[in-house]
């Protein structure tokens, strides 16, 4: 026993060591630039609103998605623009992968002139994610999509309904679930593909247990002092599946045998467990091509709730 353990932290060593080799190092010193890669629901405008508020950055407003208003070239245009005013400050702000990717000769370009630094935020837990989004799309409550401000923390006395909730349709939140994946792969792909001076992964589960230490990873990235500040919203929902999904025992079944979305089904720390796992499973929910076409042949499912995957 002793000597399969050893063999593993000596795996894991080796792993962690070939991880931090093949991670580009930053340059010494204050980064010049600084872009952050996301999809909806990541939790990084919470993220932004701490970094707006330190003296040594200079985020674009407004913080939700300045290249809003943009495609690849003009937001490229844009952010040249914005990177030259003349400041001491360090720019940045976040933008979707395609508004890099879909004209990537002017962003090479831009990426190498600026030295931009690149912090790649996901959001790890497929089926949390899937459910706040459902409940942004669904439900059409607001506050799921960045969070809630001060003075809205008694969001769900005021709301119930949007808080603690039936999922009616399994095909829609399993929809929502591929399409954060492939948000979170498209983010992957935009860390990969670009020449940037070097890369940060953070995760919204991070940012949640803990702001603070986030947040001093990612002015160590940056190169700039720690100053503390806190974010501006807070999470809208409760984070137990349990809690927010009223029919969870009747949904969780469904989505135990997809191999995609199993580790993100029960949630055993706060005590919410799948209890009948495998009695609703059903492939066409595992394969995000075969939901499409199952969603398209059928007229009771409502195709404008599920939306534009690089709108969400
Ligand atoms: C962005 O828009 C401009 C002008 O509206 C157009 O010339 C350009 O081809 C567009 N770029 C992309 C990548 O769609
Ligand atoms: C997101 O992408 C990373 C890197 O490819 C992967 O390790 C992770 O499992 C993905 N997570 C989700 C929820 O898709
Ligand atoms: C990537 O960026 C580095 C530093 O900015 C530069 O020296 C190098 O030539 C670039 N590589 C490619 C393939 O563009």
């Amino acid at each position: 026993m002793a000597s399969k353990r050893t063999i593993a932290v000596w795996m894991s060593v080796f792993l962690w060591i070939g991880l931090v080799d093949a991670a580009k190092k930053c340059p010494p010193g204050r980064a010049k630039s600084f872009l952050m890669g996301f999809m909806g629901h990541t939790g990084s405008t919470a993220t932004m609103s701490m970094l707006h508020k330190h003296s040594h950055l200079d985020v674009a407003w407004p913080l939700v998605e300045p290249m809003m208003n943009h495609n690849a070239t003009t937001g490229c245009l844009w952010t040249r623009m914005f990177f030259e005013e003349p400041r001491t400050t360090i720019p940045g702000f976040k933008l979707r992968p395609h508004k890099v990717i879909d004209d990537k000769e002017p962003w090479t370009k831009l990426i190498d002139d600026y030295e931009v630094r690149f912090i790649r935020m996901i959001r790890e837990n497929l089926f949390k994610a899937g459910i706040g989004l459902y409940s942004v799309r669904v439900l059409e409550d607001k506050a799921a999509v960045q969070g809630l401000m001060k003075g809205e923390e008694d969001h769900c006395q005021v709301h119930p309904e949007s808080c603690y909730f039936d999922v009616e349709s399994v095909k829609l939140l399993a929809s929502l679930m591929h399409t954060i994946h492939e948000g979170n792969e498209s983010v992957e792909n935009l860390a990969r593909e670009m020449n940037w001076s070097c890369v940060l992964d953070i995760t919204y589960e991070e940012f949640q247990k803990n702001g603070e230490k986030l947040m001093k990873r990612v002015e160590n990235f940056l190169g700039i002092p720690y100053e503390g500040h806190r974010p501006d919203f807070q999470k809208a929902l409760s984070d137990n599946p349990c809690e927010v999904v009223l029919n969870y025992q009747d949904i969780c079944g469904y989505f135990y045998d997809c191999p995609l979305f199993r580790p993100f089904v029960e949630d055993e720390d706060a005590g919410c467990v799948c209890v009948n796992k495998k009695g609703k499973h059903d492939p066409v929910l595992c394969d995000h091509e075969l939901l499409k076409e199952a969603i398209r042949q059928d007229p009771d499912e409502d195709l404008k709730t599920i939306g534009d995957t690089r709108t969400n």
